[in-house]
């Protein structure tokens, strides 16, 4: 004979709360875990826009059209200062791309890490090569045309994000290739979360730089670019990468 007991009310900690989850080593900084990682099969060049990272790619094409096409349509093209910043913008998009595609990988498919931080380093190394270029470019400029250095706030913020910059990347490259100086593999691998926090600290001296320039005396009266372009761009570049840092290779969670 079939029950005539009706069924009890779920009680509310039986109803399946799908936005509740617990705290992943890859939880990222917003977001729910997984929003940003690179799941096994899933090809490297994914890294560049899964999760928010398309924001960033929006924001830097923002970026290098707010402040290329006024440059370029300028009349006479000034030959020593128009290089520079195309070089550093260039520079800036590598430098972007080598911390997206690094970012979503986890310790869990380390084949998949370890071909990302091969090619972050590389990236990075062309990147600081443009960097180089576009800077040697400047100072030629102010050379040639005996101008005074230390002219703006971008000057400062420029000089001391670039030898920040070098400094990142001596402690890069040694912790990856030469982990002896920080005696031996284990030690130097406990150091790369401090990479990590320079390299996005660096990364916000960078945007700052880049933003600064528009209010240089050069680019605000001869140029005309246009600063909600610029802010706006920077701001997309920001908000694509830092929601996807994984707060267990800051050493925020367990990892
Ligand atoms: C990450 C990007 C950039 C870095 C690291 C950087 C760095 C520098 C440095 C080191 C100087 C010369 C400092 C001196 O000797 O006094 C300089 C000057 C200059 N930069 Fe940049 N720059 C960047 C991006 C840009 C961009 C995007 C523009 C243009 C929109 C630009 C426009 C200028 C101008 C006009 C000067 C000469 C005026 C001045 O020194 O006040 N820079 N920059």
């Amino acid at each position: 004979m079939a029950s005539t007991t009706p069924s009890l009310p779920q009680l509310p900690e039986e109803i399946p709360r799908p936005n509740h989850h617990e705290p992943t080593e890859s939880e990222p900084l917003l977001g729910r875990p997984g929003d940003a990682l690179q799941r096994p099969n899933s090809p490297m060049y994914r890294n560049l826009y899964l999760g928010t990272g398309i924001l960033s790619q929006a924001g830097l094409l923002l970026l290098l059209l707010s402040i290329s096409i006024p440059l370029l349509s300028h009349r006479p093209l000034p030959p020593l200062l128009v290089p520079h910043p195309l070089l550093q913008l260039l520079g800036l998009a590598l430098l972007i791309q080598a911390i997206l595609i690094l970012q979503p990988t986890t310790k869990s498919n380390p084949t998949a890490k370890s071909r990302a931080a091969k090619s972050h380093g590389i990236l990075q190394l062309f990147s600081f090569l443009l960097f180089l270029s576009g800077t040697a470019i400047i100072e030629t400029n102010k050379h040639v045309n005996k101008l005074a250095h230390f002219h703006s706030v971008h000057a400062y913020l420029g000089v001391i994000t670039l030898s920040l910059l070098v400094v990142q990347y001596l402690f890069g490259f040694t912790i990856y290739v030469t982990p002896n100086v920080w005696g031996g593999e284990d030690k130097a691998r406990q150091l790369w979360k401090w990479h990590r926090y320079v390299g996005y600290g660096v990364l916000v001296l960078l945007l700052a730089t880049t933003g600064s320039a528009v209010w240089t005396e050069y680019i605000e009266t001869q140029i005309g670019v246009s600063k909600i372009g610029v802010v706006l761009g920077l701001v997309l570049i920001a908000a694509g990468v830092f929601p996807r840092v994984q707060l267990g290779k800051l050493g925020l969670r367990e990892y």
